[in-house]
This record gives C-alpha cells, sequence and structure tokens, in this order.
C-alpha cells in the first residue's frame, strides 16, 4: 500500500485530502507569505489516529507538519516538500472536561479559542487568553506557538496557562503530561519543552489549561499620553493602585489610529485633538460591580496631577467598551488594507521602552521614506514597530527592497538591549536566521541536542526554527 492508501485506510476518505484543490486552502499561510506543498492533507479525530499518523509517516519516510488554525505569522504551520503529510487537528476538538473546584479545563488542540471561551463561560468560568484570531486560531497551535495576546499582563501567555500536556512524540509514542497538579516535582518539566516549540519536538493533542472566576467588571479607558514614560509610569502607578487588577495595558501610536481611521469609515477617533501617544487600559475583576469604577477614577486623577494624562474616554457602557477594543484590534488589518506592513515584533523590558523608541528612528534611517505604525502590549514590554511604505509609495516594492534592512535594525536594536526579536509571534521559517543570529551559542546548541533526541530523523516539522 502507498502512503496516502495506508492514511485513507486508517481516518477514512473524509479524514484525508489529496486533490490539489482541497489542499489548497491549508497550504497557503496567513499573511501569503508562502506557498506550501505537501503530499496529502491528515486530519485525524483523536489522539491515537495522530500517534497512528505519525508512526506511517514514519514507516514511510515522510515528514510530518502539525497545523491548528493556520493564523500564525512566521509560516511555522507551512509544509514545503512532497514528502511531507500536513497534519491538521481541527477534528480533534473535544473539551474533555471542565473540572470548576480545580479551575481546570481539559481541550483537545483543535478547540478554536473562542469556543473554549464560550464552554467555560457557561459554567461561570474564564479563560483569558485573548487575541485577534481567537475566532479560528486553535488551542494546540496557541500553545505550540506559546500565543500571547491582548491579557499576558495578569494571566501569562498561552504557555504559562498550561497545566499539563499530551503530546504525540516522532516516536509515535503518546507522552502523557496531561495532569492538573499544580505541584509536581517529579522530574524535568518535560511538558514545557513542547511549549514555543512549534511542533519540532511533537504534536500536542491535549491540554489541561487554567481557568479563572469570570470576571464581571470591567473598566476600560482610551488615554492620551504626552510622552512614553509617561505610558511606563502609568502603567506602574495603574498597577500599584488597582489591587494588580490591570489586565490589558495597549500602547497605540497617533500613526496606527490614524490607519485605523483612514480604512475603516465607521470606526472614529477616541479623542478629537491628535495624540501621538495613546493607551488602552482595562481593569477587570471578578466582584461586585462597580468596585473598579472609582479605582479607575482615583488612578487617572494621580495621573492627570502629575501630568502622565493629558485627555481620557471612559467606557460607559459594554458598547463603548467594545469599540474602543475594535479600534485596537483592527490595526493589523488597517495595515494589511494601506498596502502591508513589514512587521515587528520585539519585546524589551518595559522601562526601556522610551528609549528603543527613542533609537529606533534613527536605525531605520539607512531605508530611506517611510511610514511607521507602532502599537502593541506594553505592558509585556512587547510592541509591534511596523513598517510601512511612504504614502504614495509601492508597499509590494518598499517591502521587497526595506524588509530585511528594517528587520535586521529593529532586532539587532532589541538585542542590543537585553530584548527579544520575537517576543510572541514565534519562528517558523520567517525568523530562522534571525534566532541563529541572536540566539545564545549555548542555547542553541541545547535546542540542537533537545531536537537530535526527540527528533533523531528530523521528521517533525523539518526547516522550521532551527
Ligand atoms: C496584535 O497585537 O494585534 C498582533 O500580535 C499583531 C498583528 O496582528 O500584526
Ligand atoms: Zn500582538
Amino acid at each position: 500500500m502507498t502512503l496516502i492508501e495506508r492514511l485513507r485506510d486508517l481516518l477514512g476518505s473524509t479524514g484525508l485530502i489529496s486533490e490539489a484543490a482541497e489542499m489548497s486552502p491549508y497550504l497557503s499561510d496567513e499573511r501569503g507569505l508562502y506557498q506550501g506543498i505537501a503530499a496529502c492533507v491528515a486530519l485525524p479525530r483523536t489522539t491515537e489516529e495522530v500517534a497512528q499518523v505519525v508512526r506511517i509517516c514514519r514507516a514511510e519516510g515522510y515528514a510530518v507538519v502539525p497545523q491548528g488554525g493556520n493564523t500564525g505569522y512566521c509560516g511555522g504551520a507551512s509544509p514545503d516538500g512532497e514528502r511531507q503529510v500536513l497534519v491538521n487537528l481541527y477534528r480533534l476538538n473535544r473539551i474533555r472536561d471542565i473540572d470548576p473546584i480545580g479551575f481546570t479545563a481539559t481541550v483537545e488542540a483543535g478547540v478554536i479559542l473562542a469556543n473554549l471561551h464560550t464552554a467555560v463561560a457557561e459554567s461561570g468560568l474564564f479563560f483569558p487568553l485573548s487575541m485577534g484570531s481567537e475566532g479560528s486560531c486553535q488551542i494546540g497551535g496557541n500553545l505550540a506557538t506559546n500565543a500571547g495576546g491582548l491579557a499576558v499582563l495578569r494571566y501569562g501567555t498561552a504557555g504559562e496557562l498550561a497545566m499539563g500536556l499530551e503530546v504525540v512524540l516522532p516516536s509515535g509514542e503518546i507522552l502523557d503530561c496531561l495532569t492538573p497538579l499544580r505541584k509536581d516535582n517529579t522530574g524535568y518539566d518535560l511538558k514545557s519543552l513542547f511549549l514555543g516549540a512549534e511542533g519540532t519536538l511533537g504534536i500536542i493533542t491535549a491540554a489541561v489549561l487554567k481557568l479563572f472566576p469570570a470576571p464581571t467588571e470591567h473598566q476600560t479607558a482610551w488615554l492620551a499620553l504626552p510622552d512614553t514614560e509617561s505610558v511606563c509610569k502609568l502603567l506602574s502607578l495603574a498597577r500599584s493602585l488597582s489591587g494588580d487588577t490591570v489586565t490589558s495595558f495597549e500602547y497605540i501610536s497617533q500613526a496606527s489610529l490614524q490607519f485605523v481611521t483612514s480604512q475603516f469609515d465607521d470606526i472614529q477617533c477616541p479623542f478629537t485633538a491628535q495624540h501621538p501617544h495613546q493607551v488602552l487600559m482595562e481593569l477587570s475583576g471578578p466582584l461586585a460591580v462597580e468596585s473598579l469604577r472609582p479605582t479607575l477614577e482615583s488612578i487617572l486623577a494621580q495621573a492627570m496631577e502629575q501630568g502622565l494624562v493629558t485627555d481620557g474616554v471612559l467606557a460607559d457602557s459594554d458598547r463603548q467598551r467594545r469599540q474602543l477594543w475594535r479600534i485596537r484590534e483592527s490595526i493589523p488589518q488597517a495595515e494589511k488594507l494601506a498596502g502591508g506592513s513589514v512587521k515587528h515584533d520585539i519585546s524589551v523590558a518595559i522601562a526601556r521602552i522610551p528609549a528603543y523608541l527613542a533609537a529606533a528612528p534613527e536605525r531605520l534611517a539607512g531605508i530611506g521614506a517611510y511610514r511607521a505604525s507602532i502599537y502593541g502590549h506594553i505592558g509585556d514590554g512587547n510592541l509591534h514597530y511596523n513598517v510601512l511604505a511612504a504614502a504614495g509609495g509601492d508597499p509590494q516594492a518598499f517591502r521587497q527592497q526595506h524588509a530585511a534592512g528594517a528587520s535586521g535594525a529593529l532586532h539587532q536594536l532589541a538585542a542590543e538591549m537585553g530584548g527579544s526579536f520575537s517576543a510572541e509571534h514565534g519562528i517558523g521559517k520567517l525568523k530562522k536566521e534571525d534566532l541563529a543570529h541572536f540566539k545564545d551559542e549555548t542555547a542553541l546548541q541545547l535546542m540542537r541536542a533537545l531536537k537530535k533526541t526527540l527528533d533523531p530523523e528530523n521528521m517533525m516539522n523539518p526547516g522550521k526554527m532551527l
């Protein structure tokens, strides 16, 4: 039997795609950077089927490329060879358990993030991972890329929310670390090997995730600030005065806001005047409704007294809150509609962000005319310093000519400041050279040794990361 026959035998005719036209949506990536090639697309329904797919591929000399919602930015789920089998996990999508006493959910890799939000909300619980792609990204992909998003400041990254994992190893064995134990000091923390490994060490098939009491109140403000030092001081003040209930603290430059308002007719600026630096700050908590409003007001009164905040809009209804969030969440799409940007995803210690922002324009001087769209999760020290062609310029030609120069300059600056060139978007194919260049050599050697030990034949997501 051929590989395709063996896989069809295992998965049934609905579990295997080998026609080019039907495979096509799985092969192109979210940003259109890569057009993938694969022998076929396997759609297993159970962990045991995933393990068997891996065993068959191994026996037949094929590599395996795991894929979740295919929303990543770095090509980490794009196959690129006739001897690669794409394993998409969307049919492995059961919520196995929600435990309201231990505050955990046991879910399979293909569960869509927004569906998990809905399911746990029905039990009065809350899963805090949140991002623009939540309607299509999947838990397995979130964990494999250690996704960040909009509430990391308070609740942590996807990886920090994972208590246990079930993983199919390149050998085809199933590693069962699917425990809900908060305390388990019985040797190496093996699950952490697979968090952020982008499927290069195994396929995450299920996870035990931390849940929280559902917030009953959100207090949301859109604020104008005079400079980036004030942004950092406001974050510190707000965390101290709010009992650490600041859930999100997002930075939006005037330029990013303008991309949004010029692309979307139905989105208005929160302010009539222009302000170079703006912040979307949200406090939330599970206590009595309205208990956080006075807290927010007192933070803002002090911030204004200290000159940290010059203007502000407080959301008075859930509708207004959603409108404010829509502005922030529309920035990536607005950039896309404006012709696309060279995306960056750097992080530095929060206190060094003003210095980073001050130094960056000089570093970019070599690329000629451009427009910067700077926004991001400043509460996590994570900025998207995106670079677009100057108004009237050709976006595609600009990216072709200047992507390498702009990224090299901004990544180098982050490295000089002890930061990261990839805070939350991962490595995939796109940032492999950066990893080789910027990562500590001892760390790289350890990563290569781990890869060799777990995957000596390099059959698991080859060509990604290392
Ligand atoms: C965001 O924060 O909106 C994303 O991580 C960046 C993007 O989608 O470009
Ligand atoms: Zn982001």
